[in-house]
């Protein structure tokens, strides 16, 4: 009998890779690099089934290229900005995800990115590193506090409600804004966008990237914040206009920004952010936690295998595919 072609677009943990070998016919990228825009096409055709990166952009030529066969792209991210989902629905293609077991790692990220932006660790790190530490200084490397401050958190799912269950512990005042009501608030208080941005000392993004946040966070945003506060971005690269970050830091409007993800990724060797000793940026690692992507890939491949079965995506983010008629 044959199996269902499915490609994979990288290697992903063996949690995953064992549950689909041996239950269809993988064509895994075995690179460390993503597969090139044409190889991804070209290794499309005929597949019944995609798993991909959020590095793998799944729009209308690669579902054209895999042709009527493809019933489902498994996406290893919580994040689906990579893939044409409307497109996807259209054509009654199920799109998977990897939601909730990566919150509590990807907070810890950026509460640790808080942390290191707010207390210089970094600088810290370089200074002695090259040979600058030669007794205690007063002043040395001075930054906030972060217990009793201002947390701004900017959308307020489930990472954004992990965050600010972490700043119970630093006695924080906890602000948010989020799309929908929220059930359990852990102490915070809800506010527009504008309260936000004027009264946190700290705001740290978690919110996906779509057309109505893109570059959300730019000169005026900025400006509106308060002077000598810090961003946080574990979220998406494109929320944040990195030129206008990069004039609010350089003009001290900002103390401290500390990214996780950048726009591109990764991030230009010219781009003068890197160039910035108050710009903390690290390589979009939020998930990077050994059980995390253990557990992210097992459910990948989940939502695989169920889509080529032809059954319901334990967790489908287009899940009207299942009443469009004929799907
Ligand atoms: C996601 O899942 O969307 C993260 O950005 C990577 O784990």
């Amino acid at each position: 009998m044959t199996r269902p072609k499915v490609f994979v677009t990288r290697l992903i943990p063996r949690a995953g890779l064992d549950l689909l070998v041996g239950a269809c016919e993988a064509d895994i990228w075995g690179e460390q690099l993503p597969p090139p825009r044409d190889v991804v096409v070209a290794r499309a055709r005929e597949c019944v089934g995609l798993l991909a990166l959020l590095t793998d952009r799944i729009d209308a030529e690669v579902m054209e290229a895999a042709g009527p066969r493809l019933r489902v792209i498994s996406n290893f991210a919580v994040g689906v900005d990579n893939i044409d989902v409307a497109e996807a629905t259209r054509r009654g293609i199920a799109v998977g995800n990897t939601p909730g077991v990566l919150t509590e790692t990807t907070a810890d990220l950026a509460w640790a990115l808080l942390m290191g932006a707010a207390r210089r660790v970094v600088e810290g790190d370089h200074y002695v590193r090259a040979g600058h530490w030669q007794t205690w200084e007063p002043q040395l490397l001075l930054g906030p506090d972060v217990a009793g401050a201002t947390l701004g958190i900017f959308g307020f799912g489930r990472i954004g409600q992990a965050v600010a269950r972490r700043a119970l512990g630093f006695n924080m005042r906890v602000l948010y804004t989020s799309r929908r009501p929220v059930a359990a608030s852990y102490g915070a208080t809800e506010v527009d966008f504008a309260t936000l941005l004027r009264e946190s000392d700290f705001i740290t993004i978690h919110s996906p990237l779509t057309t109505a946040t893109r570059h959300l966070f730019n000169h005026e945003a900025f400006g509106q914040m308060k002077a000598g506060s810090i961003l946080i971005n574990t979220a998406r690269g494109p929320l944040v206009d990195q030129g206008a970050l990069y004039a609010a830091l350089a003009s001290g409007q900002l103390a401290a920004a500390a990214l996780d993800v950048t726009a591109p990724e990764p991030i230009a060797a010219d781009d003068p952010l890197l160039q910035l000793p108050n710009c903390l940026i690290v390589p979009h690692i939020g998930s990077a936690s050994i059980a995390t992507r253990d557990r992210m890939a097992e459910m990948a491949a989940h939502n695989l295998l169920a889509g080529i079965l032809g059954e319901r995506l334990p967790h489908c983010v287009n899940s009207e595919v299942y009443t469009i008629e004929g799907a």
